[in-house]
């Protein structure tokens, strides 16, 4: 950490400590929110079911959680969390709303930032927008402990930009052939051109902990092989389970639905495991600074 950073922390734990109340807002050893992208390089495989289900295990264990849905697939974030959010984010760039006013409550405090149409406009905002934008999530950091981005699958510049733009990457890959080549295939990428080095695995739809440990192992021998200086670390594994599906039809997250179920029990740990692990490399950054990453990238 250079000395700029190191004062800036300083500056940020102080301001963290103490809200103007009085009131202790944020744990002095995390001044910082964490950022974490959960992706994957094919669709289906789970990974909004993560994003809801790991905020409410992350809440759970007193974490305030912000969610960005970056998914513009059919079955987001809002259908188990049982949304319908009016707004999304373009109507914070065309300056008909405040953020305040687009982001939406969903079960257990847990924060959603509706993406929508906004997602595509990104790509084309004037210098003037940006700013307003980056303003808009200034006070986002003090609120919240982890952002979870939801970013769809695949190799499309929209979800390689809020992946490098992330602190952390879940990669999301099941024991299907298909998926993991493709997880192989995202992570290539954005090394090769992007120059990222640091995954997460989860493993998710297995019978048991051996069945996600070989698709861990096949993934890991071959970026040994062929993407040397990548960091790939396994953070666990969500077993396939028909409560899951239920929960989705009813609209709901297993974990509040289903409780008990095993992937209920797979997500808490894997929120205790991802508090418990470190993140990679340096941490120096924050929800604005994820978004000033991904405005300037385009
Ligand atoms: N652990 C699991 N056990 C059983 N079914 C699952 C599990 N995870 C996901 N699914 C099934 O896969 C579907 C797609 O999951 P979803 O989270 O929407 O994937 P993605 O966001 O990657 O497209 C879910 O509706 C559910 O039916
Ligand atoms: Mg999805």
């Amino acid at each position: 950490m250079d000395q700029a950073s190191g004062l800036r922390q300083m500056v940020r734990k102080k301001a963290h400590d103490v809200d103007g109340s009085g009131k202790v807002r944020k744990s002095a050893q995390s001044p910082f929110p964490r950022v974490i992208s959960v992706t994957s390089g094919k669709g289906g495989v789970g990974k909004t079911n993560v994003v809801g289900n790991l905020a409410i295990a992350l809440r759970r264990l007193g974490k305030r959680v912000l969610i960005l849905d970056g998914d513009l697939g059919l079955a987001n974030i809002d259908i188990i969390f049982g949304l319908n959010p009016a707004y999304n984010i373009k109507h914070v760039i065309s300056g008909q709303k405040d953020l305040s006013e687009v982001i939406v409550e969903g079960p257990e405090e847990i924060r959603v930032i509706p993406a929508g149409s906004g997602l595509q406009e990104l790509v084309h905002l004037t210098q003037g927008q940006k700013l307003n934008l980056l303003n808009e999530f200034d006070t986002l950091d003090e609120d919240f402990d982890i952002f979870l981005i939801d970013t769809g699958a695949g190799i499309s510049s929209n979800i390689i930009y809020f992946n490098i733009a992330a602190d952390e990457r879940i990669v999301v890959a099941t024991p299907e052939p298909t998926s993991i080549t493709d997880a192989y295939a995202l992570i290539k990428v954005m090394f090769a051109k992007y120059d990222t080095k640091t995954f997460k695995l989860l493993v998710n739809m297995v019978e048991d902990a051996e069945e996600a440990k070989s698709v861990f192992e096949n993934l890991s021998n071959a970026i040994a092989r062929f993407l040397k200086g990548i960091s790939f670390e396994y953070i666990g594994f969500i077993p396939r389970d028909g409560n899951l599906e239920k929960a989705v039809k009813q609209q709901c997250a297993v974990i509040q639905r289903y409780p008990e179920s095993a992937s209920s029990r797979g997500f808490s740990e894997l929120a205790r495991r991802l508090l418990a692990s470190s993140v990679n490399g340096a941490h120096d950054g924050n929800i604005k600074f994820f978004w000033r990453k991904l405005m300037t990238r385009q």
